[in-house]
Protein backbone atom coordinates (compact mmCIF):
# COMPACT_ATOMS: atom_id res chain seq x y z
CA UNK A 1 0.00 0.00 0.00
CA UNK A 2 1.55 2.86 -1.13
CA UNK A 3 1.95 6.07 1.93
CA UNK A 4 0.12 8.82 3.09
CA UNK A 5 2.24 12.26 3.98
CA UNK A 6 -0.04 15.24 5.71
CA UNK A 7 1.24 18.11 4.75
CA UNK A 8 1.43 20.89 7.82
CA UNK A 9 0.88 23.66 5.63
CA UNK A 10 -2.68 23.43 6.16
CA UNK A 11 -3.08 22.44 10.21
CA UNK A 12 -3.75 24.87 12.60
CA UNK A 13 -0.42 26.60 13.74
CA UNK A 14 -2.10 27.83 16.84
CA UNK A 15 -2.54 23.51 17.81
CA UNK A 16 0.59 22.09 15.76
CA UNK A 17 1.51 19.68 18.27
CA UNK A 18 -1.93 18.65 19.07
CA UNK A 19 -2.59 18.16 14.81
CA UNK A 20 0.53 15.83 15.06
CA UNK A 21 -0.38 13.79 18.21
CA UNK A 22 -3.42 12.81 15.77
CA UNK A 23 -1.65 11.73 12.87
CA UNK A 24 0.62 9.81 15.28
CA UNK A 25 -2.14 8.31 16.69
CA UNK A 26 -3.98 7.43 13.37
CA UNK A 27 -0.53 5.44 12.04
CA UNK A 28 0.78 8.09 9.60
CA UNK A 29 4.23 7.52 9.04
CA UNK A 30 5.53 10.30 7.16
CA UNK A 31 4.92 14.11 7.83
CA UNK A 32 5.04 16.44 4.70
CA UNK A 33 7.19 19.94 5.54
CA UNK A 34 6.60 22.63 2.67
CA UNK A 35 9.35 25.55 3.25
CA UNK A 36 8.18 28.69 0.97
CA UNK A 37 11.06 31.33 0.63
CA UNK A 38 8.60 34.16 -1.00
CA UNK A 39 11.06 34.29 -3.53
CA UNK A 40 10.74 30.75 -5.72
CA UNK A 41 7.46 30.83 -4.09
CA UNK A 42 5.19 34.08 -3.59
CA UNK A 43 4.67 32.73 -0.15
CA UNK A 44 6.23 32.20 2.92
CA UNK A 45 5.66 29.35 5.25
CA UNK A 46 8.02 28.41 8.16
CA UNK A 47 11.44 27.29 8.75
CA UNK A 48 14.27 25.75 10.88
CA UNK A 49 12.91 26.81 14.37
CA UNK A 50 9.53 25.78 13.42
CA UNK A 51 10.95 21.90 12.20
CA UNK A 52 13.17 22.04 14.98
CA UNK A 53 10.35 22.12 17.92
CA UNK A 54 7.96 19.82 16.24
CA UNK A 55 10.92 17.44 15.67
CA UNK A 56 10.48 16.87 19.78
CA UNK A 57 7.12 15.80 19.42
CA UNK A 58 7.42 13.49 16.85
CA UNK A 59 9.27 10.62 15.40
CA UNK A 60 7.62 10.54 11.85
CA UNK A 61 9.64 10.49 8.71
CA UNK A 62 10.27 14.03 7.69
CA UNK A 63 9.69 14.76 4.62
CA UNK A 64 10.90 18.71 4.23
CA UNK A 65 9.77 20.18 0.62
CA UNK A 66 12.19 22.96 0.25
CA UNK A 67 10.64 25.87 -2.15
CA UNK A 68 13.58 27.85 -1.84
CA UNK A 69 15.77 29.14 -4.26
CA UNK A 70 19.63 28.44 -4.59
CA UNK A 71 18.18 25.76 -1.59
CA UNK A 72 22.40 24.20 -1.40
CA UNK A 73 22.79 27.28 1.26
CA UNK A 74 20.52 25.46 3.54
CA UNK A 75 20.79 21.50 3.33
CA UNK A 76 23.06 21.71 6.54
CA UNK A 77 20.33 23.46 8.32
CA UNK A 78 17.40 21.76 7.63
CA UNK A 79 19.30 18.02 8.53
CA UNK A 80 20.26 19.81 11.93
CA UNK A 81 16.65 20.88 12.41
CA UNK A 82 15.92 17.15 11.63
CA UNK A 83 14.72 16.29 8.36
CA UNK A 84 14.65 12.59 7.19
CA UNK A 85 14.45 13.57 3.17
CA UNK A 86 14.81 16.50 1.39
CA UNK A 87 13.38 17.76 -1.95
CA UNK A 88 14.72 20.28 -3.52
CA UNK A 89 13.13 21.90 -7.05
CA UNK A 90 15.51 21.49 -10.21
CA UNK A 91 14.13 24.98 -11.56
CA UNK A 92 15.49 26.49 -8.00
CA UNK A 93 19.12 25.31 -8.68
CA UNK A 94 21.35 27.36 -11.23
CA UNK A 95 23.58 24.21 -10.93
CA UNK A 96 21.36 21.26 -10.52
CA UNK A 97 23.95 18.59 -10.53
CA UNK A 98 26.04 20.42 -7.71
CA UNK A 99 23.64 20.95 -5.63
CA UNK A 100 22.43 17.72 -6.06
CA UNK A 101 25.97 16.49 -4.73
CA UNK A 102 25.94 18.58 -1.74
CA UNK A 103 22.63 17.09 -0.89
CA UNK A 104 23.55 13.28 -1.47
CA UNK A 105 26.49 14.37 1.14
CA UNK A 106 24.00 14.87 3.79
CA UNK A 107 22.49 11.62 6.10
CA UNK A 108 19.11 11.87 4.82
CA UNK A 109 17.24 11.00 1.63
CA UNK A 110 17.79 13.03 -1.57
CA UNK A 111 14.52 13.89 -3.30
CA UNK A 112 13.97 16.63 -6.29
CA UNK A 113 10.59 17.89 -7.47
CA UNK A 114 9.80 19.28 -10.94
CA UNK A 115 6.80 21.88 -11.13
CA UNK A 116 3.64 21.25 -13.46
CA UNK A 117 5.60 23.41 -16.58
CA UNK A 118 8.64 21.01 -15.96
CA UNK A 119 9.41 17.96 -17.93
CA UNK A 120 10.62 14.60 -16.67
CA UNK A 121 13.36 15.38 -19.51
CA UNK A 122 15.11 18.39 -16.87
CA UNK A 123 15.75 15.76 -14.48
CA UNK A 124 16.30 12.75 -16.38
CA UNK A 125 20.44 12.52 -15.59
CA UNK A 126 20.10 12.28 -12.00
CA UNK A 127 17.16 9.63 -11.50
CA UNK A 128 19.50 7.76 -10.61
CA UNK A 129 21.32 9.17 -7.56
CA UNK A 130 17.61 9.84 -6.42
CA UNK A 131 15.39 8.12 -3.35
CA UNK A 132 11.97 9.98 -4.52
CA UNK A 133 11.21 12.33 -7.40
CA UNK A 134 8.29 15.02 -6.19
CA UNK A 135 5.52 15.43 -9.05
CA UNK A 136 3.69 18.63 -8.75
CA UNK A 137 0.61 18.42 -9.47
CA UNK A 138 -0.71 22.61 -8.54
CA UNK A 139 1.83 25.40 -9.03
CA UNK A 140 4.14 25.54 -5.70
CA UNK A 141 3.14 28.54 -3.07
CA UNK A 142 -0.75 27.22 -1.92
CA UNK A 143 -2.28 24.45 -0.69
CA UNK A 144 -6.24 23.99 -1.77
CA UNK A 145 -6.10 24.04 -5.70
CA UNK A 146 -7.15 21.75 -7.68
CA UNK A 147 -5.12 18.92 -8.94
CA UNK A 148 -3.67 19.64 -12.65
CA UNK A 149 -4.24 15.85 -13.84
CA UNK A 150 -1.14 16.13 -16.56
CA UNK A 151 0.95 15.69 -13.45
CA UNK A 152 -0.37 11.52 -13.90
CA UNK A 153 0.77 11.09 -17.10
CA UNK A 154 4.47 12.14 -16.07
CA UNK A 155 3.75 9.59 -12.71
CA UNK A 156 3.61 6.77 -15.58
CA UNK A 157 6.64 7.82 -17.37
CA UNK A 158 8.40 7.93 -13.96
CA UNK A 159 7.50 4.24 -13.30
CA UNK A 160 8.27 3.35 -16.87
CA UNK A 161 11.81 4.83 -16.49
CA UNK A 162 12.19 3.44 -13.35
CA UNK A 163 11.44 -0.50 -14.66
CA UNK A 164 13.42 -0.09 -17.69
CA UNK A 165 16.27 1.84 -16.22
CA UNK A 166 16.61 -0.66 -12.55
CA UNK A 167 15.96 2.88 -10.78
CA UNK A 168 14.58 2.92 -7.23
CA UNK A 169 13.32 6.13 -5.91
CA UNK A 170 10.16 6.38 -4.96
CA UNK A 171 7.24 8.73 -6.85
CA UNK A 172 5.73 11.19 -4.92
CA UNK A 173 2.47 13.63 -5.60
CA UNK A 174 1.36 16.63 -4.10
CA UNK A 175 -1.13 19.39 -4.63
CA UNK A 176 -4.39 19.34 -4.80
CA UNK A 177 -5.42 15.53 -3.65
CA UNK A 178 -8.59 14.39 -2.26
CA UNK A 179 -10.84 11.81 -1.43
CA UNK A 180 -12.06 11.86 -4.54
CA UNK A 181 -9.35 11.63 -7.07
CA UNK A 182 -7.06 9.62 -4.37
CA UNK A 183 -7.92 6.05 -5.96
CA UNK A 184 -7.08 7.20 -9.65
CA UNK A 185 -3.80 9.07 -8.21
CA UNK A 186 -2.70 5.78 -6.25
CA UNK A 187 -3.12 3.26 -9.74
CA UNK A 188 -1.58 5.73 -11.89
CA UNK A 189 1.73 4.05 -9.88
CA UNK A 190 2.38 6.91 -7.13
CA UNK A 191 3.50 5.43 -4.26
CA UNK A 192 3.04 8.72 -1.90
CA UNK A 193 0.82 11.18 -1.84
CA UNK A 194 0.66 14.43 -0.03
CA UNK A 195 -2.54 15.75 1.25
CA UNK A 196 -2.59 19.24 3.00
CA UNK A 197 -6.51 19.89 2.60
CA UNK A 198 -8.12 17.08 2.46
CA UNK A 199 -6.37 16.01 5.81
CA UNK A 200 -6.83 19.34 7.43
CA UNK A 201 -9.87 20.01 6.76
CA UNK A 202 -12.71 18.68 9.67
CA UNK A 203 -12.19 15.88 11.51
CA UNK A 204 -8.18 15.09 11.04
CA UNK A 205 -8.76 11.30 12.41
CA UNK A 206 -11.28 10.61 10.19
CA UNK A 207 -10.26 12.33 7.19
CA UNK A 208 -6.97 9.95 7.84
CA UNK A 209 -9.18 7.15 7.92
CA UNK A 210 -11.18 7.64 4.88
CA UNK A 211 -7.76 8.57 2.94
CA UNK A 212 -6.39 5.10 3.87
CA UNK A 213 -9.40 3.27 3.18
CA UNK A 214 -8.81 4.56 -0.57
CA UNK A 215 -5.67 3.96 -0.68
CA UNK A 216 -5.85 0.09 -0.03
CA UNK A 217 -8.81 -0.47 -2.12
CA UNK A 218 -6.66 1.28 -4.82
CA UNK A 219 -3.79 -1.05 -4.02
C1 LIG B 1 2.05 23.46 -2.32
C2 LIG B 1 2.61 22.51 -1.28
C3 LIG B 1 1.71 21.38 -0.95
C4 LIG B 1 0.41 21.80 -0.32
C5 LIG B 1 -0.63 20.73 -0.56
O1 LIG B 1 3.03 24.35 -2.69
O2 LIG B 1 3.82 21.95 -1.74
O3 LIG B 1 2.36 20.42 -0.15
O4 LIG B 1 0.55 22.00 1.05
O5 LIG B 1 -1.85 21.21 -0.14
P1 LIG B 1 -3.23 20.65 -0.69
O6 LIG B 1 -3.26 19.17 -0.40
O7 LIG B 1 -4.23 21.42 0.05
O8 LIG B 1 -3.24 20.90 -2.18
ZN1 LIG C 1 4.75 20.22 -0.67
Amino acid sequence: MGELAPSILAADFNRLGENIRCLEKEGVRMLHIDVMDGNFVPSISFGMPVIQSIRQESSMFFDVHLMIEEPARYLQDFVQAGADGITIHAEACKDIKGTLQSLKKQPVQAAMSIKPDTPVTAIQDYLGQLDMVLVMSVEPGFGGQKLIPAALDKVARLKELREREGYSYQIEIDGGVNHSNLGLIMSSGVDIAVAGTAVFQGNIAENIKNLKEVMESAS
